[in-house]
């Protein structure tokens, strides 16, 4: 059985592609989904990704990975900017955790420089638009497990 990769989007990140577009691209959520399941597939991983506008249902996805995924990617959007609760679900699962922010949070405003899920994350990826997600998968495959 192929190894899993979860890939986690948090609030307002189903709205890609209408959402802020100078800032996130034009891209939607599904165009990001297609994109990383192919680069996932090309490496042997098969791929979990699911979205939530809840942080309770995103620590849920991260319990559910426990024990089931190799590795989590997670854009937790706004919620990497507040959520304890998020940080303490990944600090259970024991594998590979790589962050990605689409946009640079460090050039943006002062209140989204500081991630609380950095604290866990192994890797941090921002500001590289939907490519992130792949450069996410290729850490994770040099970074065998
Ligand atoms: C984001 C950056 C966050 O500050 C913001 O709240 C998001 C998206 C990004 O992908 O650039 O919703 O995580």
């Amino acid at each position: 059985m192929a190894k899993k990769i979860t890939v986690l989007n948090g609030p307002n990140l189903n709205f890609l592609g209408r959402r802020e577009p100078a800032i996130y691209g034009r891209e939607t959520l599904k165009d990001i989904e297609n994109m990383t399941r192919e680069c996932a597939r090309s490496h042997g991983f098969d791929v979990d990704f699911l979205q939530s506008n809840c942080e309770g249902e995103l620590v849920g996805f991260i319990q559910a990975a426990i024990g089931e995924s190799v590795a989590i990617i997670i854009n937790p959007a706004a919620y990497s900017h507040t959520s304890i609760a998020i940080l303490d679900a990944l600090k259970m699962f024991e594998g590979v955790v790589v962050e990605v922010h689409l946009s640079n949070i460090h050039k943006r405003e002062t209140y989204r420089h500081h991630s609380f899920v950095s604290e866990r994350a192994d890797a941090v990826i921002a500001g590289c638009g939907s490519d992130g997600y792949r450069f996410a998968v290729e850490y994770i495959v040099q970074h065998d497990l």
